[in-house]
Order: C-alpha cells, then sequence, then structure tokens
C-alpha cells in the first residue's frame, strides 16, 4: 500500500515507537498511583514525554506539557476555558469540527475571518477586523484538508495587541513543521501524539501558558482529600489514568523526530509534495490546490476531478493500492472558504517515509484512471 492519509493519522511509524508501546504494556503501571518499580517506570517515561515535547516545542516548563486523548479534547478544554456561552469568538475560515462544534455546543457567537485560499495577507486583515470586542480568537496553523500554512505568528501578534487570548490548532503542524511554541504568545496550542508526532492513536497534548479549566474532574494521584481539582498543572487536566502505553510510544515519536530534525522532515516532504502538485498537474481532469507561494504550503494537497465524484475517485486509487481520504474531512468551514463544499475533495498527505518512488506510482496511477474515464 503507498499510504497517503497522515492528515488522519500517521500509519507508518518508526520501529521504536511499536517496541516503547509494546514494553510499556509489558512493565508499566500507573505514576503517582505508587511507589513500586513499574509505577515509577511509567511515572519517568511519562514524565520524559513531558520533557520531550516541552523541549521540541520551545516550552520553559514540563508542567505546561498537558497529556490529552487527542487533539479534539486538548482543544475542548482550551476552549472550555476562555469561552463562555454568549460569547463572541473569532475563528479562521480553516477550522475543523473539532473547534467549531465546541464552540457551537457552547452557544458562542462565532465570528469566521473569512479570506480565500492561500492568501495570507487577507487571513491577517480578516482577524484585524474581527478581533476587538471578541473574548477569543482560534486559528489553525495549517489547514487540514489544504495544507496552508496561516500566517498565525501574525495572527497571535494581532491577538496580543488586542488583549484577546488565541487558541491554536496545531494538529496538522506538530512534527511536520518547526516552530516555538513558547515564541507565538498564544494561551493555549493542542495538537494529536497521532499524526507528526508519529505517537499511536489515543494520544494527544495540549500546551498551556493560561490557566485551564478541567473539563474532568478524578484521580491525579496528588493532593487526594482536595475535593477540588488541584490548581497546579499538568494534574489540574490529568484526570484518571493516564494512556501510558501511547505516551510511551508518543515518547519514541518524538525522540524519532528531534534525532532526524523537524526542519529537514517538512524539507523532503514538500520537496515529494512539489513533485506531486507537478505531476497531477498535467492532467487537464484534476483540478489541484496548492498555494502558489511555496512558503503557505505544506505537505498536505487537495485535488478534484472536474467530472468523477471525489469518493468515487478516492475509492479507484484505494483499488490501486493508494490510501486518501475523499469528502470533508470534518472541516466544512475550510471547504467552504476554498468554494469546495458542495464537492469535497480528495486528499493525499504525506509523512516522513514516503518515497520518490511512491510519488512517481501515484502520479502514473492518477494518470491510468483518469484516462480509463
Ligand atoms: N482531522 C483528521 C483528518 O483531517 C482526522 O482527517
Amino acid at each position: 500500500m503507498i499510504y497517503l492519509d497522515s492528515a488522519a493519522t500517521s500509519l507508518l511509524k518508526p520501529p521504536s515507537v511499536v517496541r516503547a508501546t509494546a514494553m510499556a504494556m509489558r512493565t508499566m503501571a500507573s505514576p503517582g498511583r505508587g511507589g513500586h518499580g513499574a509505577a515509577m517506570r511509567a511515572a519517568d517515561t511519562v514524565f520524559a514525554c513531558r520533557e520531550a515535547a516541552a523541549e521540541l516545542f520551545h516550552v520553559p516548563e514540563p508542567e505546561r506539557v498537558v497529556f490529552t486523548m487527542n487533539a479534539t479534547h486538548a482543544l475542548n478544554i482550551a476552549i472550555y476555558s476562555l469561552v463562555s456561552p454568549g460569547d463572541p469568538v473569532v475563528i479562521s475560515g480553516y477550522e475543523h469540527n473539532s473547534v467549531t462544534r465546541p464552540l457551537h455546543a457552547l452557544g458562542a457567537q462565532v465570528r469566521v475571518a473569512e479570506s480565500p485560499l492561500f492568501e495570507p495577507e487577507t487571513a491577517v486583515g480578516a482577524f484585524r477586523r474581527a478581533l476587538p470586542g471578541a473574548k477569543a480568537a482560534v486559528c489553525t496553523m495549517v489547514s487540514n484538508v489544504f495544507g496552508y500554512l496561516l500566517p498565525v505568528r501574525e495572527i497571535a501578534e494581532l491577538c496580543a495587541a488586542a488583549g484577546v487570548p488565541l487558541i491554536v490548532d496545531a494538529s496538522q503542524a506538530a512534527g511536520c513543521v518547526a516552530f516555538d511554541a513558547a515564541a507565538l504568545g498564544a494561551a493555549f496550542v493542542a495538537m494529536p501524539g497521532h499524526k507528526g508526532l508519529l505517537g499511536p492513536q489515543g494520544t494527544g497534548i495540549l500546551l498551556c501558558f493560561a490557566q485551564p479549566k478541567p473539563l474532568l474532574c478524578g484521580g491525579t494521584g496528588s493532593q487526594s482529600v482536595l475535593q477540588d481539582m488541584p490548581e497546579e498543572l499538568p494534574d489540574r487536566l490529568e484526570a484518571g489514568t493516564h494512556n501510558v502505553p501511547g505516551i510511551a510510544g508518543l515518547l519514541a515519536g518524538i525522540r524519532y523526530l528531534s534525532a532526524q530534525g523537524v526542519e529537514n522532515i517538512e524539507r523532503r516532504e514538500r520537496r515529494l509534495a512539489q513533485r506531486l502538485t507537478a505531476q497531477m498537474r498535467a492532467e487537464p481532469r484534476l483540478e489541484v490546490f496548492a498555494a502558489p507561494d511555496p512558503a503557505c504550503q505544506t505537505a498536505v494537497l487537495s485535488v478534484r476531478c472536474r467530472d468523477m465524484d471525489s469518493e468515487l475517485l478516492a475509492q479507484k486509487l484505494a483499488r490501486y493500492g493508494i490510501a486518501v481520504r475523499a469528502g470533508l474531512h470534518c472541516a466544512p468551514v475550510a471547504h467552504r472558504s476554498a468554494g469546495t463544499l458542495e464537492t469535497g475533495t480528495v486528499r493525499l498527505s504525506l509523512s516522513p517515509f514516503n518515497t520518490d518512488a511512491e510519488i512517481a506510482r501515484t502520479a502514473r496511477v492518477f494518470h491510468e484512471i483518469l484516462r480509463a474515464g
């Protein structure tokens, strides 16, 4: 199989991730739940993962790295910490349902800072106009549908100047694009562990630079007499038993990325994506959504066929052993902004393990499918 669905989850993991996950299941208990060897091994591993993530994202205190079950969980904590019913909240035109559904459930007054695809300056202007009076803002760093790298640093500066706390959704950026989370000045940065960070599913991270409200209450292995959740991070947000095998695998994934260098992975993935873009653009029946300025484009590409349903095209690709995701990718707002809400797109998303040969084969398969009708 040629796996081009890493924006959904990175299926291809370094072997060290699989080994670490299995080893944790065999040898680790629960952090903070005992002084015996198995509990201490778990505590050491969970702390080592906090430290590794803090280093990767330039967070000065590892305690600010909170483990969650996925990015959606992390975003929900961030949103429920900052937003109350009826609050005006500004979001980019490229947000995922993991942002828009919690805001809808809260009854927030959502202002979409609308801007066309791959127009970062327009996006900054839209935020500038929408921010006055907002209670919070949410911006994805990279669109999960189009790989569009939004001007999040400029948007963060606008939010800071306007005194509006910002939540950054780094779901499609973490592990794929090098960034300094602390320097952004955001209140919260949320990310999954199972995409670019190469960890197992069921892992996520919330970087907390503001005081959060717990979404779940329960045991933390600390201050047990106290019936309020502890004030201190990470315990304030980590109620219940940790996903220790997942966190052990995530630690191995982060160590792999640190050894390779995220900048190197980013450069390689972008080169492959540009090759694929050029080859798909040679197909007259395909509409390829790729940024005119390569600086705005990561290794997630969307295409659609002018006369074939996106789901059907994805099914045909699957018959050739090419795994992609078609449809709306849980991001109708992004598709509305790009003008693809009616048709959806076929999304091809790369990982550090894709090769030149796979890109060449994918281009040939597109050619065969489109020639055959
Ligand atoms: N949000 C993930 C995707 O884009 C699951 O497919």
